[in-house]
C-alpha cells in the first residue's frame, strides 16, 4: 500500500487549484441513469470514488468514456436493476443508484451499505421516502429490494436532512407520475448543482438550494451538458493547509459563499482571508488562537472539514472544543494526533484540544477519508517527518494532494508500493 511522507515546517506559498466536487459529482453521475441521450459532464475529479461510480454505470448498463476530467455517458440501455455488494461495499455512495433505477425501471436491488468507519449511517430515511412514493421496499439477504410500476408523487418530511437522502427522493421523482414536496430536505450546495444537471435534462425541479423542494415528475429525461462545482471540501483543506503551516496562499476557484462557517472561524483563529477575483488568499503571521467549532448540516460548519480543523486547533493557543454532532464516532484522527504530541480528551460528541507549541512527526494510519485529510494538515506543521499509511482512503476523495501541495512548497510525496 502507498504511503505519504511529509516532512512538515515549510509554509506553503503560491497558488493552487481546485478541482471539481467529488460530492456533486458522484450524484451527477448517478443520474444519469435516468434516461438515454448523451451526458457529458467536466471538471469531474479522478479520485477512486468516481472510478468506482462509474464502473457500477457500467455494470449496470450505462456506456461510460472518461477523458481526464470529461466523462460521456449514455444510459438507453440500461436493463441490470443490481448494485452488488461488492462495489458498494467501498463506496456508501452507490446507494445513489437507488433512487435512479426505481423510478426509471420500476425495480432495483442495491446491497446495503453496511457499516463505516464513522459510524453506522443508516439509509431508512431514504426508504422511507420511496415508500411514500408508494414503491414496495424490502430488506432482504443484505439487500434494499424497491419496486414500484411508476412511483407517484408525495409529500415527504425528512426527519433529518440527508444530503445522499435528498438526493436519491430528488431524482426518484424526477419520473414520479405527480408532484413531489420535499421538506427539511439538506441544503448542500452539490444539492443545487445535481438539480441543475437534472433540470438541463429536462426535469421540472424548484427550491433547490434550500429546505422545501418541489419536483413535477416529467414522463422522460434527454441528454445534457454540465460542469460540476468546484470541491468546498478540497477548498476548505488547502485553506487550512496555508493557515496551519503560516503561509501565504491562493486558493484558485474556491467559493466564499460555500465555505463561510469555515471563515468565520479560521479569521476567529487569526489568519487573514481576502477574496480576489482569482481565488481566496490565506496569509498567517501570527500564531493560531483557539475556536469553538460545532458541526452542523449546511450552511453550518462541514463535518467534512472537522478533521482537518482538529490539526489546527492542536497547535492553536488555548483551548479549542470541537462538537461533532453528524456522525457519532467521527473522532478516528484523534488517536493519530496524539502519536503526534496532540493533547486532546474525547467525551462523546466532545473534544477538549490544549494547544501546544509544535506538533512532532510521527507514523500514523488514515482511517477515513477527511481524518486522512487532518493527519496531512498536521504533518504538514510539524516538526521532523511523518509516513501516513493506508493513504487508499484519502486517494476516494482527492486528486494528486501530495503533488497539489508539493508545488506550492509542501515537502510531502507518495512513496508507492513496489508490486
Ligand atoms: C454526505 C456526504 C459526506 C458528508 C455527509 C454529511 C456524499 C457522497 N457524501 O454523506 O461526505 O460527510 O453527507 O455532510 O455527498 N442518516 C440517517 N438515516 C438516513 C440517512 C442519514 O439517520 O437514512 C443520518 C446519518 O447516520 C448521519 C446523518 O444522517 O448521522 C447525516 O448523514 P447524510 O447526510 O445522509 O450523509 P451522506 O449523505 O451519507
Amino acid at each position: 500500500m502507498d504511503q505519504i511522507r511529509i516532512i512538515g515546517g515549510s509554509p506553503l506559498h503560491g497558488v493552487v487549484e481546485v478541482g471539481g466536487a467529488k460530492n456533486a459529482a458522484l450524484p451527477i453521475l448517478a443520474a444519469s441513469l435516468l434516461g438515454g441521450g448523451e451526458c457529458i459532464i467536466d471538471h469531474v475529479p479522478q479520485v477512486r470514488d468516481v472510478i468506482t461510480m462509474t464502473k457500477l454505470l457500467a455494470l449496470l448498463g450505462v456506456e461510460v468514456q472518461a477523458e481526464g476530467e470529461r466523462v460521456m455517458l449514455e444510459a438507453s440501455n440500461v436493463q441490470s436493476i443490481e448494485a452488488p455488494y461488492d462495489l458498494v461495499k467501498t463506496m456508501r455512495a452507490s446507494i445513489l443508484a437507488l433512487g435512479p433505477l426505481l423510478t426509471r425501471l420500476g425495480e432495483a436491488k442495491v446491497s446495503l451499505p453496511g457499516g463505516c468507519a464513522i459510524g453506522t449511517r443508516p439509509v431508512n430515511l431514504h426508504l422511507k421516502g420511496l415508500a411514500m412514493m408508494g414503491a414496495e421496499v424490502r430488506v432482504e439477504h443484505g439487500y434494499i429490494h424497491a419496486k414500484a410500476s411508476r412511483l407517484k408523487g408525495a409529500r415527504i418530511d425528512l426527519d433529518f436532512p440527508t444530503v445522499t437522502g435528498t438526493e436519491n427522493l430528488i431524482m426518484a421523482a424526477c419520473l414520479a407520475k405527480g408532484t413531489t414536496s420535499l421538506h427539511h430536505v439538506a441544503r448542500e450546495p452539490e444539492i443545487a448543482d445535481l438539480c441543475a444537471f437534472l433540470v438541463k435534462r429536462g426535469a421540472k425541479i424548484s427550491g433547490a438550494g434550500t429546505d422545501t423542494i418541489t419536483i413535477e415528475g416529467v414522463s422522460e429525461l434527454q441528454g445534457a451538458k454540465h460542469w460540476v462545482m468546484p470541491d468546498r471540501v478540497e477548498a476548505g483543506t488547502f485553506v487550512m493547509a496555508g493557515a496551519i503551516t503560516g503561509g501565504d496562499l491562493t486558493v484558485k476557484g474556491c467559493v466564499t459563499d460555500h465555505l463561510g462557517n469555515l471563515f468565520t472561524k479560521i479569521q476567529e483563529m487569526g489568519v487573514k482571508l481576502a477574496e480576489h477575483a482569482e481565488g481566496v488568499r490565506v496569509r498567517r503571521t501570527a500564531p493560531l488562537q483557539a475556536v469553538e467549532v460545532k458541526t452542523l448540516p449546511y450552511p453550518g460548519f462541514p463535518t467534512d472539514l472537522q478533521a482537518q480543523m482538529m490539526a489546527l486547533m492542536s497547535v492553536a493557543e488555548g483551548t479549542s472544543v470541537m462538537t461533532e454532532t453528524i456522525f457519532e464516532g467521527r473522532f478516528l484522527h484523534v488517536p493519530e494526533l496524539q502519536r503526534m504530541g496532540a493533547s486532546i480528551e474525547v467525551d462523546g460528541p466532545h473534544a477538549v484540544v490544549k494547544g501546544i507549541s509544535a506538533l512532532t512527526g510521527a507514523p500514523v494510519m488514515a482511517s477515513d477519508l477527511r481524518a486522512s485529510a487532518g493527519l496531512v494538515l498536521a504533518g504538514l506543521a510539524a516538526e521532523g517527518e511523518t509516513t501516513i499509511s493506508r493513504v487508499y482512503h484519502l486517494d476516494r476523495g482527492y486528486e494528486r494532494l501530495e503533488e497539489k501541495l508539493g508545488a506550492v512548497g509542501g515537502q510531502i510525496q507518495r512513496i508507492r508500493e513496489v508490486a
